[in-house]
Formats: structure tokens, sequence, C-alpha cells
């Protein structure tokens, strides 16, 4: 068994070695940038967790790794072009740096080297695996133009935020592990019970992901701090503020979502701050991450296999980057 540390040093050694020819340069200049950047590596790691809590590591896990953490940068740098980021990992984005064009494809490459990891394992991985790769990748589309929707609209439903949520972030959680799990041979009960262990901590993730776009550290972040306020996402936060706000207040939010006035940011932080949304992400987080306890206690193996994925859990809602 291997801790939460030892997965992502071992996975990052492993990943920091060239996936990518020399040339065209000008696309390819463009992958090494991005992954050179680095990030969290959580989802493959998930994915040999997957696989070790049930089985000792299989070398096709490490394959599906890191086709995951290929397929996951792809979604970063077109989701970068589609909300106007100018800044992840502490750096430039793709497209600031290389121009919208080439960060598509730059993008579409990696989605098709990703492919070429997958085809890489045992005839008996590859159908389940590439079936629910594609669902998911399927899924995390839908999940993005729902994100841009919504922009569009004045407010959503709690419960419409969260199947955004679902398909942009946490489906790509819960297959991380699960396809560990099919490699690790795992029987459908307990696959199915570890894909919505990810699911829900993948919403708590990604509630993270909302508040620490309005009041993180951008420096610990790494991104532009309000970015979701600039672009009107519809997160928790908006959605919480525009239900529990004084009256003039939510006025004022309304006329901020339709303003491009140098003191949104500051002003929609405030009436969020005022709307006690500290407090709300707190409990949000927490109910998700009861109900992802839920789903592992449920899995029927030795408790001490589980601890690496509580170590991540823990580590993924509380972190500041
Ligand atoms: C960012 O994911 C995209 C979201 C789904 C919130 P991460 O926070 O895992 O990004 P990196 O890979 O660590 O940079
Ligand atoms: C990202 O959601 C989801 C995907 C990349 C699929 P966000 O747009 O909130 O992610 P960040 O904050 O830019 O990393
Ligand atoms: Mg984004
Ligand atoms: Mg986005
Ligand atoms: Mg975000």
């Amino acid at each position: 068994m291997h801790s939460f540390k030892e997965l992502t040093i071992e996975f990052s050694r492993r990943f920091n070695t060239p996936h990518f020819p020399k040339y065209p340069e000008s696309l390819y200049a463009a992958n090494d940038y991005f992954l050179g950047l680095g990030g969290k590596r959580i989802r493959p790691v998930m994915c040999l967790m997957g696989n070790e809590l049930f089985n000792d590591i299989h070398e096709d896990a490490w394959q599906v790794a890191t086709a995951i953490e290929l397929f996951h940068n792809f979604t970063l740098i077109h989701d970068d072009i589609m909300d106007a980021a100018p800044r992840r990992r502490g750096f430039e984005t793709v497209h600031q740096k290389y121009g919208a064009s080439t960060a598509l494809l730059a993008g579409d490459v990696m989605l098709v080297v990703a492919y070429e990891y997958l085809n890489k394992i045992s005839s008996s991985h590859l159908k389940p695996i590439i079936n629910l790769f594609s669902k998911t990748a399927r899924e995390v589309c839908e999940g993005q133009q729902l994100d841009m929707d919504f922009e569009k609209l004045s407010t959503v439903s709690p419960g419409e935020y969260l199947k955004m949520i679902e398909l942009k972030t946490s489906v790509l959680l819960a297959a991380s592990l699960k396809m560990g799990a099919i490699i690790g041979g795992a029987g459908d009960g307990n696959s199915d019970h570890l894909y919505e262990f990810g699911k829900n901590l993948g919403i708590a993730f990604q509630i993270q992901d909302d508040y620490l776009d309005a009041f993180g550290d951008p420096e610990k972040f790494g991104k532009t701090a309000g970015g979701d306020i600039r672009q009107n996402k519809k997160t928790f936060l908006l959605i919480h503020a525009l239900r529990t706000a004084t009256g003039s207040q939510q006025q004022e939010l309304h006329a901020l979502l339709n303003s491009d006035s140098n003191d949104k940011v500051e002003r929609v932080l405030k009436i969020f701050r005022d709307c006690n949304v500290d407090e709300w992400a707190r409990q949000l987080k927490q109910q998700y991450f009861d109900k992802a306890l839920f789903h592992i206690e449920e899995i029927a193996v030795l408790s001490s296999r589980k601890k690496p994925l509580l170590e991540i859990a823990e580590f993924l809602i509380q972190r500041d980057y």
C-alpha cells in the first residue's frame, strides 16, 4: 500500500517525461509548456488508489493514469479559452502565451495522445476502460456547455448548479477511481460505491474551487482572483447570495451581473461576505464529504486499505491551491 504522497511523487516522476514530438515546435512547445507547469495530479493518483484498494498496482494503471492527466490538461487548456482566463498554476495560460488557435490545437492533440496511452493497455481491460473514459469525456463537454449557458442566465437553481458541476468536474474524479478499480479486479458493487464516493467528493472539490476563485490567495491558488465573478459564473456563492441577500443587495447583484465596471469584483465580494458565504461553503462541503464517506464505508475491503483515499479526500476539501 502506498500513501497519497508516495503515489503523487511516483506518478509525477513517471509523468515528467516527454509526451510529444518536437516538430512542429510552434505546436508542441505549447503542450510542453503547460505540462511543465505541474498541477496537483490528483486524478491520476486517484486512479492508482482505485487500483490499490483491491490489488497491487498493475502496469495498465500507470498508462490509464497518464491518459487521465493528459485528458485533464486538455480540458484546462480549452477551459481557459472559454473562461477568458489569463493565469493558471501561477503562470500565463496557453492561449494567452501562444494564441487561441494554437491553444485549441495543443488541447486537441493532447486528447489524441491520451487515447494513445489508453490503447497500450491489455485487451482484457481495454473495452471497459475506453467505454468509461469516453462516456466521461462526453459528460465533461456537456458540463462545460452548461457552465457557459448559465453565464447568460440571471440565476440558476441549486439543482441546476449541482448537475453542471457533477458533469464538468465530478465525473472525472469518480471515473478515475473506477478505472483503477476495474484494473484492480473489483466487483460491480464495490466499484459503484467507489464511483459514488468520487462523485460526491468531486462536488465538494468544485465547491472549494468556486470558493477559492472568490476568496483564495491568488499567489497560492495560481489563478486570477474573481475570474468567476467577472465571467458571471453561476457558482454556489452567487446562487446563495441571490437567495439570502437583502432586497437592495439582490438588486445590486443583478445590476452588477450586467456590468463590466472596475469595482465589480470588489462589490460582489462584499455582498458575498455579508451573506456569510464562508459558513455556507463549509456546510455544503461537509454535506457532500459525508455522502462520500458513506459510500467508502460500504466498500467491502479492510478499512486499513481505505486510508489513502481518506487522506486525499481531506486534502481536496481543505486545499488552498
Ligand atoms: C482544476 O483542477 C479544474 C477543476 C475541475 C476545478 P485542479 O485544481 O485539479 O487543477 P491542477 O491540475 O491541480 O492545476
Ligand atoms: C473547470 O471548472 C472544469 C473543467 C476544466 C472541465 P473551472 O472553470 O471552475 O476550473 P478552473 O477554476 O478554471 O480551474
Ligand atoms: Mg475555468
Ligand atoms: Mg470553466
Ligand atoms: Mg474554478
